[in-house]
Formats: C-alpha cells, structure tokens, sequence
C-alpha cells in the first residue's frame, strides 16, 4: 500500500471519527440548552397557553405588555385590578427568562404573608414545566430535563438558574448572592404596620447585579409602601383597570354583580383607584376635605390660664 493511500484512509477514518464527534456534542447541546422563543407569545405556546375551565387559553395583549415593560425597564410597579392573570403573567415571563437572562444567577419571589402561600406559588411556577415541552428544534424535553430539584422553598433550573420563595417577612428576605429578580407580589396586602420594612429588605439583593424589580399589587388605601412607591419616580408605572380584561377574564356578569355588591370597594379592587379602606372609620377624602390646619397662637386651653 502506497504512503499516500494510508494517509487518505487515515484522514477519511479520522474525519469520519470528528463527525460523529461532532454531532454527539451538537446532541448534548441540544439536550441542555432548549432552544427557546424570545417572544411572549410564542414562548406560551411552547410551554402551553394559560387556562381556566371557563377560558381557553390565550394570552392576552396587556400580558405581553407586562412581559415587555420587565425586559425593557426592569424596574416596575404593576398596579392591577383583581384575578386579571397577573401573577400568572409575572410568573411565565420569569419563567422565560430563566432561559436566557436570568440564567445562571438567583431569582426571589415574595408572595404572600405565609410560608405557605410562598409555597404555593412556587408549586405553581414549577406547574409551568409539568407536561415538558417541544422547543424550536422540534427536541422534546420532560420535566426532569428543565427542572434539576425542587424543594417547598426553591426551585434549580437545569441551568443552575435557582428561583426562592419567601413570605413577605422582612426578618427572612435576606437573599443569595446574584439576584437578577425580585419579584414582590401583593405588594399592598403585607399584614405589617411598617411595609416598608418589607422593601427596604429586598432593595440590598439586587445591589450588585442591578437586575429587575418587579412590584405588584391592587391598590390597598392611601398608605403604605406600594402606595408611596406609586407614587414616586423610582419604578416605570403600568396600570391595567378591570376594562383591559372584560370579555377575557373577567366577564360583564361577574364585573355588574361585583359593582352591586356593597361589601365590594369596586374601584379600588377593580378599578385601581386608591380609595380608603372599607373598614376604616372615617372616609379619608371627605377628612382630607374638611380637616383645615390652623395655625395656633392661644394656648390657655391646653396650659390653662
Ligand atoms: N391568558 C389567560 N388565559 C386563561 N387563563 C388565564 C390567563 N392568564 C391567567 N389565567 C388564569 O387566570 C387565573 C387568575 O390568574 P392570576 O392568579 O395570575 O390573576 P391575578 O391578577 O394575579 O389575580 P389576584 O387578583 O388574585 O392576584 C389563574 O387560574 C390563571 O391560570
Ligand atoms: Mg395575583
């Protein structure tokens, strides 16, 4: 055999050899990192629509308003009239994320006053990958190729992208190193005189990373922190009224039966204006109204003549 015919079959074996080399890696690749739509939309309909029994799944347009406003601002309050899709929404574009800027680092989420309502949400977000799905490369992944582990309180992405949950508490909001995402749920509901205390906790994890704050709530009377950041410059502000999801989640039934009832602060439940608490005594408006500061000069009736 001639020099140069062993040299020929030698470099067709090794070509041949780097081949499959090569599309076992391009294989594993794939295997790891799913192939991912960039839009909302798109990405909905890769993991599954949204649902309710009564709806089918669709996303609607101020959802995909949401999911722009976090990748474009970052920082945004979200104040919402109720059962809209908006925890929903926030979860699925977090969800999104983990696949593309969050990856690899930490994303926390308050939601709720109890441990166990923290826990629920993730349970929920975590729902988002129950069936696995197809990606754009027509590769099927289960469950267990997305999901690395899962405990009550976080959730590891394949991608080592870690999402923790926590009850909005200010003692245990201390988070790990390399928060890209805070996500504050209910903002306006946290049981606690002093809610505040709540953010100011949270502001410290997205110090180093600069990542997004995401703050959400119906409004909840004039006081507060979510009203007091609603009302500052801080956050890019994004308000969707009952009216965005009439005829979608919300039906003209359910919103004229609500309307009537009087045990129901229609306006600020669904309309989100900031009225008073039901429950408070006096009607803060009408007390703002009335109540003139007068400057005093007499002080005989408080120190007596
Ligand atoms: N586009 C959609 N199509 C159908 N169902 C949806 C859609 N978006 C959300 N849902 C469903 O609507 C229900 C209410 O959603 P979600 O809890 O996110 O609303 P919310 O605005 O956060 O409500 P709340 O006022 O209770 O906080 C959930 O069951 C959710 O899965
Ligand atoms: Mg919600």
């Amino acid at each position: 055999m001639s020099l140069s015919s062993i040299t020929r079959s030698l470099s067709s074996k090794i070509e041949s050899k780097v081949d499959k080399y090569l599309k076992k890696i391009e294989f594993e690749h794939k295997q790891v990192f799913p192939n991912i739509p960039k839009k909302f939309s798109d990405f909905n309909r890769v993991i599954g629509l949204p649902s309710l029994p009564e709806s089918p799944g669709r996303v609607f347009s101020y959802q995909v308003e949401i999911d722009d406003a976090i990748n474009k601002h970052h920082r945004i309050i979200i104040n919402k009239s109720r059962k809209i899709g908006v925890t929903e929404t926030v979860l699925r574009s977090i969800a999104k994320n983990c696949f593309s800027r969050y990856a690899g680092f930490n994303v926390m989420i308050v939601a709720g006053n109890r441990q166990k309502q923290a826990e629920d949400t993730l349970s929920r977000f975590a729902k988002l990958f129950h069936k696995g799905f197809t990606d754009l490369d027509g590769v099927k992944f289960q469950y267990r190729d997305i999901i690395k582990r899962k405990t009550k309180s976080e959730l590891v992405f394949f991608n080592d992208t870690k999402v923790s949950i926590y009850p909005a508490n200010a003692e245990a909001l201390r988070g790990p190193e390399r928060v890209i995402c805070v996500f504050f749920d209910e903002a306006a509901h946290v049981k606690q005189l002093d809610d505040s205390k709540v953010y100011d906790a949270l502001k410290p994890n997205l110090a180093n990373t600069n990542g997004d704050f995401i703050i959400v709530s119906t409004p909840n009377g004039k006081r507060g922190i979510f009203y007091d950041l609603w009302q500052g410059n801080d956050f890019s502000k994004l308000e969707i009224p009952y009216t965005k999801a009439l005829g979608g989640l919300l039906s003209k039934d359910l919103i004229d039966r609500e309307k009537k009832d009087t045990r129901i602060d229609f306006e600020q439940e669904y309309n989100v204006k900031f009225t008073t608490s039901l429950t408070s005594a006096f009607d803060e408006d009408i007390v703002n109204e009335i109540y003139q500061p007068k400057k005093v000069t007499d002080y005989s009736d408080i120190l007596g003549k």
